[in-house]
């Protein structure tokens, strides 16, 4: 695969056109996440200081919680260019050294899902990260060499649902590690009316509060249902967003009240109904529902843990007295 192949099929998986321009582009627009965000500031802030790249950075957490955004703030406010590559698009270590050698002097490397790039490409980076070489055997069997090249000083930021997966050689060359937790309703409150001024629409305070709260603490969901709720209120209303569209909408959406969606619900009553409660094993729950065990460990699961809806057991998953609640199923041990 080409350098630019692998640049375009990152792009492909993003959300599109209208999600870039909602993103922040700077710091100081980057809503929430505070510990992580004054961290940064103060790690880009050395960096210019000293004029040299900023330590490689790992970003890890949930889908949707502002990875690749922040990895693009990071580009910007250190003036530099961001090259783009995904784990899984990475399958030859070719591919790798013609990124890695695309580079110039301070570039961000941002690699998305890094933990399925190939354990055997992988080996490639650490002299990259350690270094600022590229080792690379070439030439076939019985005639092959190893020539070493110098790489320009580069920052790698790496994007992951799973730090868990990534081989602790390659986690611990990262200089800085960052976790990026669950948003609250005030800060996704700030993000819906933010993103609302930017697709020049209005919402009522209420209205993005009762948003903000049905959108399970990700900005990612939070500006898709603003989206989908501002198709409503041109359609059914007069344009504006007010909590009435919005209940409605989010109603007709199958948004409930706490912001499980329709997966959620389909997930937590199979456990109920099918396995007691629990505990259950993710692959018996995967083959009930039809989801691949990566969707419900990396993108359901994570929220319904941290509501404390579900809880992870060594003999598997259970259903909280909370999860009955919510699904406004009687409980009884
Ligand atoms: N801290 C934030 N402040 C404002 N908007 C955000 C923030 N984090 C994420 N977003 C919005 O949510 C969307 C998803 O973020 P993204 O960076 O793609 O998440 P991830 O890479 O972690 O899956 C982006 O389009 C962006 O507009
Ligand atoms: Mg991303």
């Amino acid at each position: 695969m080409t350098d630019e192949n692998i640049i375009r099929n990152v792009s492909v998986k993003d959300d599109g056109i209208l999600d870039n321009s909602i993103r922040p582009e700077v710091i100081d627009e980057y809503i929430g996440q505070t510990e992580v965000k004054e961290n940064i500031k103060v790690f880009i802030e050395a960096a210019k200081m000293r004029e040299e790249a900023l330590d490689h950075v790992l970003l890890y957490g949930p889908p949707g919680l502002g990875k690749t955004t922040l990895a693009y703030i990071i580009a910007n406010e250190m003036g530099t260019n961001i090259k783009t590559a995904s784990g899984p698009s990475i399958e030859k270590s070719g591919d790798l050294a013609a990124v890695l050698s695309s580079l110039e002097p301070g570039d961000v490397l941002f690699i998305d899902e890094i933990h399925r790039m190939p354990k055997f490409i992988e080996e490639i980076l650490y002299p990259a990260m350690e270094d600022f070489t590229l080792d690379i055997i070439i030439g076939n069997e019985g005639n092959s060499k190893n020539i070493k090249i110098d790489l320009p000083p580069f920052t790698l930021v790496g994007a992951t649902t799973r730090a868990g997966d990534l081989t602790s050689p390659l986690r611990d060359r990262f200089g800085i590690v960052s976790k990026l937790q669950f948003y609250t309703v005030d800060e996704l409150t700030e993000i819906v009316k933010r993103t609302s001024r930017v697709l020049d629409t209005t919402i009522e305070d209420e209205a993005a509060i009762e948003l903000a709260s049905r959108s399970r603490g990700t900005p990612r969901i939070a500006n898709r249902l603003l989206k989908r709720v501002r198709d409503f209120a041109l359609v059914e209303g007069n344009g504006v967003i007010d909590k009435k569209i919005t209940d409605m909408a989010l109603d007709r959406l199958k948004v409930d009240k706490q912001g499980l969606d329709a997966t959620d619900h389909l997930l937590l009553s199979t456990i109920i109904d099918k396995f007691n409660g629990g505990p259950v094993g993710v692959d018996a729950i995967s083959s009930s529902i039809g989801e691949e065990v990566s969707t419900i460990e990396d993108v359901c699961e994570p929220y319904l843990l941290q509501t404390g809806i579900l809880k992870r057991t060594s003999r598997g998953r259970i259903v909280t007295e909370l999860g009955y609640k919510a699904l406004g199923i009687p409980y009884n041990n």
